[in-house]
């Protein structure tokens, strides 16, 4: 007999943030979870395209300190939940996203603000850390990025958002070549010219950032 999960009631008490896709609550029961639920239906391919690469990345063994764990379904009163890991800092915050933390972002939105080179510094780690899992991300825009303090002086960037190979043809899911390729390009497009990132650079004495 197939046991029938409990339905996980969410309101806006629980309410983390909002995207184009998905609205994300604190998971009622679990403190180390997050909800998240579909408010634009045109979008559940990319969805279950993300969860399916979130299992399969589990499965092979990669590793999950850049990148978010997905739990499965739920059933909650606002339609069906995906679950994932909920970043949280050494304090207990929720991570904000690396939007929220660039010199000029307004002060309230963020709890601390980033240095230029110590965001081209993490920013470089993460490129560097796709690069050698294989890790195949869709889109690494800021705001798919939090910005995770695990001790207070030490941060580091966690996608929550845009894990998966989006590509019709899939080549970068097997080779190394494709799969450098592939993470190089979405780097580009959405880091190396990012408009919001290049005072950042030019702050930082780079002209862009340096290719892994
Ligand atoms: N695992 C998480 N841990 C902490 N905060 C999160 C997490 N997931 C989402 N958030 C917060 O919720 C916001 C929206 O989440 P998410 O990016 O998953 O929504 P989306 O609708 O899929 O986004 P997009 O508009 O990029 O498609 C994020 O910008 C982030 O601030
Ligand atoms: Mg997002």
């Amino acid at each position: 007999m197939v046991k029938r999960q409990p339905i996980l009631h969410l309101d806006s008490s629980l309410r983390i943030g909002r995207g184009g896709v998905r609205e994300v609550f604190q998971h009622p029961e679990d403190p180390g979870r997050c909800v998240k639920i579909v408010h634009d239906p045109r979008r559940w391919r990319s969805v279950n395209r993300e969860c399916r690469y979130l299992r399969r990345y589990h499965r092979q063994g990669k590793p999950f300190t850049r990148m978010t764990r997905f739990f499965g379904w739920c059933p909650t009163n606002l339609g069906p939940g995906a679950l994932f890991t909920l970043v949280r800092d050494h304090d207990g915050h929720c991570s904000r996203s690396l939007a929220s933390s660039l010199p000029g972002a307004p002060a309230d939105s963020c709890r601390r603000q980033l240095q230029p080179l110590a965001i081209v510094e993490l920013l470089s780690e993460l490129h560097q850390h796709l690069l050698r899992h294989r890790i195949i991300v869709s889109d690494p825009a800021l705001h798919n990025l939090v910005v995770h303090y695990p001790e207070p002086a030490k941060a580091r960037l966690v996608i929550i958002d845009g894990i998966g190979n989006s590509s019709f043809i899939k080549m970068a899911d097997w080779f190394g070549y494709w799969a450098r390729r592939d993470i190089n390009r979405k780097w580009r497009r959405y880091i190396e010219v990012s408009p919001l990132l290049q005072g950042v650079f030019a702050a930082a004495g780079r002209t862009t950032m340096n290719r892994g």
